[in-house]
């Protein structure tokens, strides 16, 4: 049997219901979760890609097991059958952290006169979670979408708040775009930085896996 880590990934964005055909959502494209599972396969690593809904289509490669979410809850039971059985997550999704209280499935919301308010509640925080139910051989990878000005400091207090291994910090204005302008910041404190600085997020995947594999084998 093969010593490579199991690597799970989680990607795209979320959709909150509100009725049986509107929901809430955000501009995720889940294309670089896709790129890290299509990188975690090419490094001889077992992956599983847990990818929300989203239009760019999902890897071809057949060694790669992709399951589809919709909302938060049901990544939520992704996560949780899913991540005994693996060494390392890079969680790349963009969930949602609000969503509707109450949800009509089976009707649409009909236009009235007069203002309509939509009742919010928070969503767990499922990587936060996954900290108390993780073993200690296995590494956690969060994501920290943040205005450039605030982006290191709101990282690391991210990383410390979930008790993460490491967290990519990436600036706001690169969520739905080709090019990515990322940091790693590990919970040792250092940051590390790609070369160049800017690059495709294939060639960030490419980096971010080889970096999530060292630093899962000195943990
Ligand atoms: N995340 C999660 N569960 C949530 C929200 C976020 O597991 N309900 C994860 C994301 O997948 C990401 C990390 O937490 O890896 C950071 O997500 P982000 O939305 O940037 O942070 P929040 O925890 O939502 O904090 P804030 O709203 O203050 O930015």
């Amino acid at each position: 049997m093969s010593d490579a880590p199991r690597v799970l990934i989680s990607a795209g964005p979320t959709y909150e219901p509100i009725d049986a055909v509107r929901y809430l959502g955000n501009r995720s494209s889940g294309r670089l979760g896709s790129a890290l599972a299509t990188a975690a396969v090419a490094a001889g690593c077992q992956s599983t890609l847990l990818l929300g809904p989203t239009s760019y289509p999902a890897p071809k490669d057949s060694s790669i097991s992709t399951q589809r979410f919709q909302s938060c809850a049901d990544l939520q039971s992704l996560l949780e059958e899913h991540w005994p059985n693996h060494d390392l997550l890079l969680m790349a999704a963009a969930v949602a952290d609000y969503r509707p209280c109450t949800v009509r499935t089976d009707e649409k919301l009909r236009r009235a006169a007069g203002r309509l308010s939509l009742e919010l509640e928070a969503t767990p925080d499922l990587l936060a979670e996954l900290a108390a139910r993780s073993r200690p051989d296995q590494t956690r990878i969060g994501w920290a979408l943040e205005p450039r000005d605030r982006l290191v400091e709101s990282a690391r207090a991210k990383l410390e708040r979930k008790q993460l291994d490491a967290i990519v910090a990436n600036p706001l204005e690169t969520l739905d775009s080709d090019e990515i302008e990322p940091m790693l910041v590990l919970a040792d404190g250092s940051m590390h930085t790609p070369a160049p600085k800017r690059l495709a997020k294939s060639d960030f995947a490419a980096w971010l896996l080889v970096k999530s594999l060292e630093l899962h084998r000195k943990a």
